[in-house]
């Protein structure tokens, strides 16, 4: 299977509308419901660095994003990280290497950016493990920070590399 990883730019922000929509579809996954991906998100995403794993069609598979913080005390901390591969792609490899692309750009970015943060809810085991396999650590547990519909709370996993 192959694809590319390249960064994502304005005209990739139709698809990852539909991707995104996609990935939220299932349950225990993105943080955001499909209704909440609109068009102003994707271009926040965009806005901040972003990749994305192109299939041989063109079709995009995958993203991720995290922007530099803007307080100077933060500004070398890499943060809002998502995830997403399509649901018909996942468990192949291209999460891990959408990851390995952003960290790469992380490390070669001036002023540096020494640590990369994300958060994932404690019911996606799965995202977590991959985040751990990356060298992410364990930094604490926000309890009951998320609310389904039916009312069923979820603490969120605090995460962080150190680059
Ligand atoms: C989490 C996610 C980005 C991982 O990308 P991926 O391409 O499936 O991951 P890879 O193939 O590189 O690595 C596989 C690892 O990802 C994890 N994983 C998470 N969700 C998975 C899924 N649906 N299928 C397979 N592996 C998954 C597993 O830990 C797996 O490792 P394992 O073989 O030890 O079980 C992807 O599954 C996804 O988009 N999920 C839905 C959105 C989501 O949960 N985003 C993260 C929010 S915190």
């Amino acid at each position: 299977m192959s694809y590319t990883i390249r960064p994502a730019g304005p005209e990739d922000i139709t698809a990852l509308i539909a991707l995104h929509k996609a990935a939220a579809a299932v349950p225990d996954g993105l943080a955001r419901r499909p209704d909440e991906i609109t068009q102003a998100y994707v271009e926040r995403c965009i806005a901040g660095i972003s990749f994305v794993a192109v299939g041989p069609d063109g079709t995009i598979w995958g993203e991720i994003h995290a922007a530099r913080e803007t307080v100077a005390l933060f500004s070398h901390v890499l943060s809002s990280l998502t995830v997403a591969v399509h649901p018909d792609r996942q468990g192949r490899g291209i999460g891990s290497r959408l990851f390995e692309a952003l960290i790469a750009h992380a490390r070669s970015m001036q002023p540096p950016i020494l640590r990369i943060e994300l958060a994932a809810g404690a019911g996606n085991p799965g995202a977590i493990r991959l985040y751990e396999r990356l060298g992410f650590q364990h930094e604490g547990r926000q309890v009951a920070r998320g609310r389904y519909p039916d009312g069923r709370l979820e603490d969120d996993i605090l995460m962080g590399l150190l680059l």
